[in-house]
């Protein structure tokens, strides 16, 4: 297996399996925003690699990928970098895949002085829980407030 960063001939690969693993499989924290990072990087034609993007492979097919954004410094929550979407190819699960594609945002994240990474999930995503906690996550201690917006 290696990791590496994404570019954008990865693009592809990487809807393919984000698109394969949706429905029941797919987080409920997972939302829109791989949508949103992709779109970015065909509009911007990607001149380099973006930062906190990496893909797994083997064998030259891919079967996992990270990507995360860097949280802007603002009121209540100290800088970092947020993973907006993580997946590993059911086929390669559970052989420490996405802990390797963790390890290099870490990596990224030391490059570039952040000392956080953020992963905000519902409460019943125990299953993703339990991976973050594998790979050093912990609870912290924010509150996250939200208001129901009426019809
Ligand atoms: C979550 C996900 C990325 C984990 O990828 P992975 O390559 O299987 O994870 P790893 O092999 O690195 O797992 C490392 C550890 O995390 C924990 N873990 C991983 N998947 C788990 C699961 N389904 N249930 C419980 N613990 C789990 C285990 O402690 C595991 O170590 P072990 O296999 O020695 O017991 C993968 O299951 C996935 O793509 N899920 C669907 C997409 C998704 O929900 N993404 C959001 C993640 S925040």
């Amino acid at each position: 297996m290696n990791v590496r960063h994404l570019v954008l001939g990865d693009i592809e690969a990487v809807e393919n399996l984000d698109h394969a693993i949706r429905g029941p499989d797919r987080s409920k924290t997972w939302d829109v925003y791989i949508d949103r990072v992709l779109r970015s990087g065909y509009l911007d034609g990607l001149p380099h690699p973006p930062w906190g993007c990496f893909i797994a492979e083997n064998s030259g097919e891919l079967i996992g990928f990270i990507v995360a954004e860097r949280q802007m410094p603002t009121y209540g929550l100290p800088p970092g970098a947020r993973i907006v979407a993580l997946a590993v190819d059911p086929a390669y699960r559970r052989r420490g895949v996405g802990k390797a594609l963790v390890a290099k945002l870490v990596e990224d994240c030391k490059k570039s002085g952040l000392d956080n990474i953020y992963s905000i999930l519902m409460d019943e995503d125990e299953r993703d829980a339990a991976f973050l906690e594998s790979a050093g996550f912990a609870p912290a201690n924010f509150k996250v407030f939200s208001r129901p917006i009426p019809e």
